[in-house]
C-alpha cells in the first residue's frame, strides 16, 4: 500500500518522529493506494489502457460503460473542444459486457481494483449486467444512470428517485461487490438522487456525470455533434460538480466520489474538503497523460505534510466546518 515516511524538521506533534502519511483510500470495502481513480469513457475500453492507467498510479479504475449488447454508438462528430472542457456524445458504444471479459483478463496481475460502469434499459437488464460484470471479474461496479443523452436509459432513469431506488436494489439484490451509483447534475435536487440511490443499497455516490451541453456552428448553424446534444466535461463544470458534492455530503451516509473538471492536485482537495473521498479524473487525461494521477497523489500528500496532517480522511468534509 501507497504509504510515505516522512520527519518534519520541527514537528510539533512527535517531536521530530517520523510521521505516516496515509494516501490509503478505503471506499466501501474497496482498498485503493491513493485516492484518485480513472472516471468512466476515458481510456477504459481496453485491457492495455486499463493496465497503463493502473502503472501510472491510479488508486483505481473505471471502465468504458458497457451494456449488455453490443453498441457502436452516435456517428462522427462525438466530440468537440469548447473553452473549459470538451462536449462529447458517443452514443454508449462498447463491445458488451461478455466481449469486455477479454479486456478484464489482460489485467491480471494488476493490483488495482477495476470498477465496471454499466447500464441497461430497466432495473432487471441493470441486475443481469452487473451479475456478468462480476463473473467476468469486475471488483465492483458503477451504474451509469446518469448520461445525459441515451434514450431510455442513463439520465432518463437517473432523473427519477423511484427508478434510481429500484435500479440499485434489483443489482444489490443479486451482487455482493461494492456497488457505486453515478449521478446526473441535471436536476433540481441531485440530494434527493443520491438518498434514492442510499435507500436501494449503493455502497456509495459518484457525483458528477456531464452537464447537458450543446454547441451550433455559427457560419452554417449547424449543431457540431451529430447526436446535436451531448454533455460538458472538464475545468467548466467543476463549481457545478463540487457544489453537488456538498449537497450530497450532509444527505447520506454512504461515501462519495467527486468527479467533474479534476486537473490538479488543489482542484482534488477542494472536492475531498466538500465531502468526497475520492475523486475521479477524466477530460485532464487528455491534455495531461495518466501521469496526472501520480501528479495528483503527491500534491494531496505535500498538501498533508504542510497542514501536518497524516491521513486523506482527515480532509473529507471539512468545508462544512465553516
Ligand atoms: O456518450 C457516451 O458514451 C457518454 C456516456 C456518459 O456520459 O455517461
Amino acid at each position: 500500500m501507497c504509504a510515505y515516511n516522512i520527519t518534519w524538521s520541527k514537528n510539533f506533534r512527535t517531536g521530530g518522529l517520523p510521521i505516516t502519511i496515509h494516501l490509503t483510500t478505503e471506499i466501501a470495502g474497496l482498498e485503493l493506494a491513493n485516492p484518485t481513480i480513472l472516471a468512466a469513457g476515458i481510456l477504459g475500453i481496453s485491457g492495455l489502457t486499463l493496465k497503463r492507467v493502473a502503472k501510472a498510479g491510479a488508486g483505481a479504475i473505471v471502465t468504458k460503460s458497457l451494456g449488455l449488447k453490443p453498441r457502436s454508438g452516435y456517428k462522427n462528430p462525438t466530440v468537440v473542444q469548447v473553452d473549459g472542457g470538451l462536449v462529447n456524445a458517443m452514443g454508449l458504444p462498447n463491445p458488451g459486457i461478455e466481449h469486455f471479459s477479454q479486456e478484464i483478463k489482460e489485467t491480471k496481475g494488476i493490483a488495482t481494483p477495476i470498477i465496471a460502469s454499466i447500464y441497461a434499459f430497466s432495473p432487471k437488464e441493470f441486475s443481469i449486467v452487473a451479475e456478468k460484470a462480476i463473473e467476468i471479474g469486475a471488483d465492483g461496479l458503477e451504474l451509469n444512470v446518469s448520461c445525459p443523452h441515451a434514450h431510455k436509459t442513463g439520465a432518463e432513469i437517473g432523473q427519477d428517485p423511484r427508478l434510481v431506488e429500484a435500479v440499485v436494489k434489483e443489482v444489490k439484490r443479486i451482487v455482493e461487490k461494492p456497488v457505486f451509483v453515478k449521478l446526473t447534475p441535471n436536476v433540481a435536487d441531485i440530494a434527493r438522487l443520491a438518498k434514492a440511490a442510499e435507500m436501494g443499497g449503493a455502497d456509495a455516490i459518484t457525483a458528477i456525470n456531464t452537464v447537458k451541453a450543446m454547441v451550433i456552428d455559427v457560419e452554417t448553424a449547424t449543431p457540431i455533434l451529430h447526436n446535436k446534444i451531448g454533455g460538458l466535461s472538464g475545468p467548466a463544470i467543476k463549481p457545478i460538480a463540487v457544489r453537488c458534492v456538498y449537497e450530497i455530503y450532509s444527505a447520506i451516509s454512504i461515501p462519495l466520489i467527486g468527479c467533474g473538471g479534476i486537473c490538479n492536485w488543489r482542484d482534488a482537495v477542494e472536492f475531498l474538503e466538500a465531502g468526497a473521498s475520492a475523486v475521479q479524473i477524466g477530460t485532464a487525461i487528455a491534455t495531461k497523460g495518466p501521469r496526472i494521477f501520480k501528479q495528483i497523489s503527491e500534491g494531496i500528500k505535500s498538501f498533508l505534510v504542510k497542514k501536518k496532517l497524516r491521513s486523506v480522511r482527515e480532509i473529507v468534509g471539512t468545508a462544512h466546518k465553516k
